[in-house]
């Protein structure tokens, strides 16, 4: 290096920077979940470089007594989180004014990275991951300090930068564009593989960020409860003869996991009438569902299990029990099941996501730190098993669904040739549906999805006030699925779904979004509420690429393509949103999906006024519009009536429809 460049002149050329003090060790709060030994695999040189990576943000009187500490967590962990710059004590959103900053997005991003590592909303909140078994909200606490120091002093005429986690800076730019913009684990195409990602995440270069743990606007299970219920209640309409109006009562729905979103399965099904069975190797889980009651029944023994779901199915009414033990043993036994999934985090199934049948939740995390090779044959022969069992069970007329969490393809790379359709690749699909492909896609294809806010102030009388404001804006009677959401929001309050910072998530389509946002703003600008972030899960008709999940219902042949969710992020972040992100991977894992979302602060100004009536159209637009692209005929007709309706000439391009016959008649 250059003798010019000391650190002292390093230290002097920056004005936001990790302090001097060097924080005390910190002392972890028993009964806080702890992400498992992820498994040291980097050579020498490769240690060498993490260890330099890692000590880079802090200042050189340090490195003598940090380098040995980092090199231990990297050995013990399989990453550097350098947990002695975790701030001391619980982290919770507080009230957006008593956050320090010099605009109103600086201080409502913190208020949103703080609810992903909350203590009550995190899955592993010392190891920075909210949910997904590896969803970061960044690598490091040493990340987390910069970025909250640079949130601190950003402005209006400023946007902030983050790759994989790492602040890269605060660089000019102007009140209507993002105020920061973050990639996570984008990979180039030669290395866009599990393998090589671990590597650089090892290395401290690359960050997982699901969809909303590193887009930093993940709002608790709820966020999934409503996806979860739409789910159900489509696929008992389609499978098991639910009428339009109906609900699931006297229906057993059997599924796995209860962690950051599975968790959210028996909470959903409750609210659909149905009796629940979710599996769960975990009892500290178990226990989180329990408290919260989204949870009522827990039993180990599989007799009392069923005895408790055949009577409620029998009395019609709703009941969720957690079988606290493996999914596959479930299975074995399991009888009178109307509907089943699953939900383990398959995503990431040789990293910890799936534990084998035969290991209990402890000896799994034993044998993820000490026998990788072992546990990779464990997982494969478990996913083995667990298809079997499927198989079975449909056979006899159970309806089993793919619940997004890339399940076929894992058992798929588990050996299990039969699952995909073309039985040689996954490019198809596999012989049984994702929930995306049967029930979801079609509702995405109308431009609908899950929109959100969260109320800054923190009051819960903010939250009320919104809750009737979005109902108000719904007409129950346009379609089934408006009437559906005009349901979940009437009942939202009673459903006690907050956990975390108050929030609301709401499935709307592109006029849905529009008009509540524009309502919003206009009730802030009155003083009505406080501030408001608005956003959305990834998971969204624009947001994502993903055959094995999002776009699973797109035929054309585009499947393999992210330009969507390319475009999205790219329009979102013209169009002013407060931040955009990219990710790659998502529900489904490295090189599987390209995922993207956003965030809006309303303050009340006419400026966010315009931002929604661009941005917001766009977000859900261009999503419809690719959808129709792949003739996908929910979306040619709501691309249709746009076309129709929209009063400055915008204009979507439709495709033709050619006659099968015509083209059967020249291929045979
Ligand atoms: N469908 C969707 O919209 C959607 C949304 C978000 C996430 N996902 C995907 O769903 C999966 C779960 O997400 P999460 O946030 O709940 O992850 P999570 O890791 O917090 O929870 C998964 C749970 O499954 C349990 N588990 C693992 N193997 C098991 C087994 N064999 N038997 C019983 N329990 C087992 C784990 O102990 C864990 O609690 C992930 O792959 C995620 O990417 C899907």
């Amino acid at each position: 290096m250059d003798l010019m460049i000391t650190n002292q002149a390093i230290a002097e050329a920056m004005k936001v920077k990790l302090g001097p003090e060097l924080p005390a060790l910190p002392e972890f709060v028993p009964d806080i979940r702890r992400a498992p030994d992820r498994g040291y695999r980097l050579d020498p040189a490769q240690t060498r470089t993490a260890l330099k990576n890692a000590l880079r943000y802090i200042p050189e009187e340090h490195h003598q007594r940090l380098a040995p500490e980092f090199f231990q967590e990297l050995k013990t962990r399989g990453r550097i989180h350098g947990y002695r710059f975790r701030p001391a004590g619980p982290i919770q959103a507080r009230p957006v004014q008593d956050y320090r900053g010099r605009c109103l997005a600086g201080k409502a991003l913190q208020v949103m990275i703080d609810n992903n590592l909350d203590f009550e909303v995190a899955l592993y909140p010392y190891e920075l991951v909210t949910y997904g078994e590896t969803g970061s909200v960044c690598q490091n606490w040493m990340q987390y300090r910069l970025i909250k120091k640079y949130l601190e002093v950003l402005t209006e005429d400023q946007t902030l930068v983050v790759a994989s986690g790492h602040p890269l800076g605060l660089f000019r730019s102007a009140p209507d564009n993002p105020r920061v913009i973050i990639t996570n684990g984008l990979l180039v195409g030669l290395y866009d593989n599990p393998d090589d990602w671990e590597i650089a995440a090892q290395m401290g270069v690359s960050s997982y960020g699901q969809m909303t743990a590193g887009g930093w606007m993940y709002i608790g299970p709820q966020g999934i409860v409503h996806g979860t219920y739409n789910t159900l209640l489509n696929a008992g309409r389609l499978r098991c003869g639910i009428d339009a109006g109906g609900n699931l009562k006297g229906l057993l729905f059997v599924s796995s996991g209860l962690g950051g979103m599975s968790g959210a399965q028996p909470k959903a099904a409750e609210i659909a009438g149905a009796v629940s069975v979710v599996a769960e190797v975990d009892g500290s889980r178990i226990e989180t569902r329990r408290r919260q009651g989204w949870v009522r029944e827990v039993s180990a023994d599989l007799d009392r299990v069923f005895e408790l779901a055949l009577a409620a199915k029998k009395a019609g009414a709703p009941l969720p029990i957690a079988y606290h033990g493996n999914v596959v043993d479930l299975l074995e036994y399991a009888v009178a099941i109307d509907l089943l999934s699953d939900q383990t985090s398959c995503h990431v199934a040789y990293s910890g996501g799936y534990c084998p049948q035969g290991l209990t939740f402890e000896q799994r995390t034993a044998m993820l730190g000490s026998n990788r090779e072992r546990f990779r044959q464990l997982v494969d022969r478990g996913l083995r098993r667990h298809f079997e069992l499927i198989k079975a069970l449909t056979e006899r007329g159970v309806y089993f669904f793919d619940y997004g969490n890339a399940f076929l393809k894992a058992v798929f790379d588990a050996g299990v040739r039969e699952v995909a359709k073309n039985g040689r690749d996954a490019k198809d699909g596999f012989i049984f549906p994702s929930y995306f492909e049967d029930l979801m896609g079609p509702i995405f294809d109308y431009g609908y999805g899950p929109f959100r806010w969260v109320c800054l102030s923190g009051d819960p009388e903010d939250l009320v006030r919104t809750d009737r404001a979005a109902m108000a804006c719904i007409d129950p009677k346009r379609r089934p699925e408006d009437r559906d959401n005009y349901v979940w929001i009437r009942d939202a309050g009673k459903n006690r779904l907050v956990v975390g910072t108050q929030a609301r998530i709401l499935y709307q389509d592109a006029q849905g979004r529009v008009r509540i946002a524009l309502k919003f703003n206009d009730m802030v600008r009155r003083g009505e509420v406080g501030p408001i972030m608005l956003g959305r899960d990834h998971h969204d008709p624009g947001g994502t690429d993903s055959p094995f999940r999002e776009t699973a219902n797109i035929r054309d042949g585009s499947n393999v393509a992210a330009d969507m969710a390319t475009h999205c992020f790219a329009g979102n972040a013209a169009r002013g949103m407060s931040l955009v992100a990219l990710h790659n991977g998502g529900g489904t894992g490295i090189g599987k999906a390209v995922n993207g979302g956003f965030g809006l602060v309303l303050d009340g100004s006419l400026r966010v006024d315009d931002t929604i009536r661009s941005a917001m159209s766009w977000d859900v637009m261009g999503g419809v519009a690719r959808r129709n692209w792949a003739r996908n005929p929910n979306a040619m007709a709501v691309a249709m009536e746009y076309n129709g309706t929209n009063p400055n000439g915008d204009q979507i391009t439709i495709p033709f429809v050619v006659d099968d016959e015509l083209i059967d008649s020249l291929i045979g």
